[in-house]
């Protein structure tokens, strides 16, 4: 295994413990907000400070962007974290949530780790390498007709700008596939994407910490990442369709066909 894996890993599983220990005790927690919906918690805070403790431990040259403490240093290794994909989930006691943490070098993602803590599944990749939970290979699913897809997404919940083209795009595939989810943490949606639980999934608006690492699990994993356009602009804009070539292709079509 690559070194900077192993240190990821260890780190994101010492974030796992700082959340998991925190779930004892949601009420004593302080939470503020960021903004409309937007929420942090001292856990938010205190696992990333542990990631980046771990990380710059191991290695001090390296840069950090990470979601509640931003960018720190600058190198052609940078690691994007968020500490805790899922907050509004765990404050509210709902075990759906994960650590995320992706290693870009020059511009590519070459580590990634998401760390479910509730369950203990451990996704990983390494550019080249594949894709693993809990040390097993993984492949994305092989299922190829959208009406036996099951589809992830994330719904509008702070910018509502897209929210007429995307109720449009929902409401088609809730006739067209076999169900659509909202489970609420990106990042373990798009881990799920690439172990094959879902077989496609689609969000506007998310961050680089969001969907970092899980990019690097489906690429590894055999599937296919692209903006709503089918183009490679996703880290920026933070529009992403994903899944297994097949039901892919067919999203795309259906998120095409409603500009
Ligand atoms: C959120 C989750 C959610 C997605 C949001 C993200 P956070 O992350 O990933 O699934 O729909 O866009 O902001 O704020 O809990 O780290
Ligand atoms: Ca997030
Ligand atoms: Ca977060």
């Amino acid at each position: 295994m690559h070194p900077m894996l192993t240190t990821a890993i260890k780190a994101a599983r010492t974030a796992g413990n700082i959340i998991n220990r925190a779930t004892n005790d949601l009420e004593r927690l302080t939470v503020g907000q960021k903004g409309f919906n937007d929420f942090v918690s001292d856990v938010d805070r205190a696992a990333e400070n542990a990631i980046i403790e771990t990380l710059l431990g191991a290695y001090p040259n390296h840069a950090i962007l990470a979601e509640e403490s931003g960018t720190q240093g600058e190198s052609e290794y940078v690691w994007i974290i968020d500490p805790l994909d899922g907050t509004t989930n765990f404050l509210h006691g709902l075990p759906q949530y994960a650590v995320s943490i992706a290693l870009q070098h020059n511009g590519q993602l070459t580590q990634a780790v998401i760390y479910d803590p509730s369950r203990n599944d451990l996704f990983t990749a390494s550019k080249g390498k594949g894709a693993t939970l809990n040390e097993r290979r993984i492949r994305v699913s092989k299922r190829d007709k959208l009406a036996q897809a099951l589809v992830g997404t994330g719904v509008p919940y702070r910018d509502f700008s897209f929210m007429d083209r995307y109720l449009a795009i929902a409401r088609e595939l809730m006739q067209k596939t076999s169900g659509l989810r909202r489970p609420g943490s990106a990042s373990l949606d798009l881990a799920y994407v690439a172990c094959g639980r879902y077989d496609a999934f689609f969000e506007f608006g998310l961050k680089p910490w969001d969907i970092a690492a899980g990019v690097l699990l489906i690429q590894e994993a055999g599937g296919l990442v692209t903006d709503m356009d089918g183009q490679e602009g996703f880290m920026e804009s933070g529009d992403i369709v994903t899944g297994n070539p097949k039901i892919f292709a067919q999203l795309l079509n259906v998120i095409q066909s409603h500009k």
